[in-house]
């Protein structure tokens, strides 16, 4: 879940990138890659979508850095429903069904993670 709400934001909301730190109140917005899940620093290949990335060591500093539904008094009101909703939907595709690829499947980021001809499957139930 975590993985999937790294690599696949929904909220298009960021289309810049700082090229120099910008001062704001007496808070700095440092200067770098638009999208803190997609820094190399803190994502080592931050495009490969790779569940396993969070092991011990990097657990905690990798959660500090995954804020796909913002964070204070903005947060996301839908946070824990979408988190069960995956979840709930992981475990019934993989429990439930098998499938097979069709077509489609490519994928274009420009800020957000889109796919243009779709991504086709034939789902099966297991029995
Ligand atoms: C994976 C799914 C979702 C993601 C990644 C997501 C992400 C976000 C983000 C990044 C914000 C902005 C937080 C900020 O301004 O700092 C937000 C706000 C919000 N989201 Fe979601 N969201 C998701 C699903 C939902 C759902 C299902 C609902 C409603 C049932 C919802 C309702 C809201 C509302 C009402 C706000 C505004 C909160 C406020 O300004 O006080 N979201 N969401």
């Amino acid at each position: 879940m975590n993985e999937i709400t790294r690599i696949s934001n929904v909220a298009p909301g960021v289309f810049r990138k700082t090229l120099t730190d910008v001062q704001v109140n007496g808070y700095t917005i440092p200067s770098g890659p638009m999208a803190v899940h997609l820094n190399p620093e803190l994502f080592e290949d931050p495009l490969k979508f790779d569940p396993w990335r969070r092991t011990e060591e990097k657990r905690s500093l990798l959660l500090r850095n995954h804020m796909p539904f913002g964070g204070g008094i903005r947060l996301c009101l839908g946070a824990d429903f979408s988190k069960l909703f995956i979840a709930l939907f992981l475990h019934i595709l993989v429990t439930e069904y098998r499938w097979k690829e069709i077509k489609g499947g490519e994928v274009l980021r420009i800020s957000e993670i889109m796919f243009p001809q779709a991504y086709h499957i034939q789902l099966v139930p297991q029995n």
